[in-house]
């Protein structure tokens, strides 16, 4: 099968190359995905999991790519609850080759099924984006109705999802970004914009929530922003600093088919609008990685 592999870390995207790999086997609670369209994320190549398998091990050459749409198209020993040319999309293991391959070998549990009226691209484009703001919001910021929730970046991929979703929840959101954010961020449903090259983000005052997607010295700044009893929620590596008076979690995203499924309905139903910048083939996908321009949304590759 064609793929797009990684084979020395030094090299980071200049080492990454599009060639032929062996098809992937379904282990035991597997199944092979023939991947439509596969997402990634741009720093995936600095994380341990592109280049060591769980004991360590160097698992290169390995495949990027951890998040896709695609066909079931063989089903490992005791895999329950999906069929053979069912569309699926999902999150894939951080340890194990991904999905920038005509195929992948994926547990059965981090799918869920992709309806007929949702297209590949958009399915491809929601695991890591719609999971991580699903998680943020509801597991681990343990958001209610009527709170307020400061969204950091909230014109990228996870900040736009969690945006919109925080809005529907009954969230007052205040979303931030760069100057030429604004406009998508408010049409994403944020209430209010900080510009955070130009306002000062303590003008914010307080809030219950923060989804922090940046970290650094906003992610520290931000802590300050928590009110007694409110939550720090980040996604960039462990805050510096905790709220004075409220609690800290720093999360990396998880399969979940129940999550997937939410997610996916609000997609069907116009709740949830999807994010993506750029749409490339297969071949383009070293490219995509390494974009000459920085593009604004999610990069979803088409085999
Ligand atoms: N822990 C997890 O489970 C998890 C899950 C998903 C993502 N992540 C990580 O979370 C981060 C965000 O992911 P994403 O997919 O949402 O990325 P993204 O699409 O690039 O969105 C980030 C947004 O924040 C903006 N931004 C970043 N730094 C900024 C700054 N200093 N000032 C103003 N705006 C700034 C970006 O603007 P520009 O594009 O102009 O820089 C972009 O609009 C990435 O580092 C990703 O690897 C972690």
């Amino acid at each position: 099968m064609k793929a797009i592999v990684v084979t020395d870390q030094a090299a980071g995207t200049a080492g990454m190359t599009l060639t032929e790999r062996p098809e992937p086997k379904a282990a035991g609670n597997d199944v092979l995905v023939e991947v439509h369209a596969s997402g990634f994320t741009p720093g995936e190549l600095e994380w341990p999991s592109t280049w060591v398998d769980r004991l360590g091990r160097d698992r290169t050459p390995s495949i990027p790519g951890h998040e896709m749409a695609g066909v079931v198209s063989s089903l490992g020993y005791g895999t329950r609850g999906l069929s053979l040319g069912q569309r699926v999309f999902g999150l894939t293991d951080w340890t194990r080759d991904g999905t920038l391959a005509q195929y992948v070998a994926i547990e059965a549990r981090n799918l869920a099924p992709l309806p007929g009226d949702v297209d590949f691209t958009a399915g491809a484009s929601l695991p890591i984006s719609g999971l991580t703001a699903w998680q943020g919001l509801f597991v681990h910021g343990r958001f209610q109705e009527g709170q307020s929730v400061l969204v950091h970046g909230a014109a990228g991929g996870v900040g736009s999802m969690a945006t919109q979703l925080a809005r529907q929840a009954g969230a007052y959101v205040i979303g931030t970004g760069r100057a030429a954010d604004r406009q998508a961020a408010m049409e994403f449903g944020a209430q209010e914009f900080v510009d955070l090259g130009n306002d000062a983000l303590e003008d914010v005052g307080s809030v219950d929530l923060v989804f922090d997607v940046i970290g650094g010295g906003i992610g520290k700044q931000s802590a300050d922003l928590v009110r007694a009893g409110g939550m720090l929620v980040t996604i960039a590596g462990p805050p510096e600093t905790p709220p004075k008076d409220g609690l800290a979690v720093d999360f990396v995203v998880e399969a979940d088919r129940a999550q997937l499924a939410e997610v996916v309905q609000r997609v069907r139903d116009g709740r949830l609008r999807t994010n993506i910048g750029q749409v490339v083939a297969l071949k383009d996908a070293v490219s995509a990685f390494n974009p000459a321009e920085r593009v604004k949304g999610k990069i979803i590759v088409r085999l």
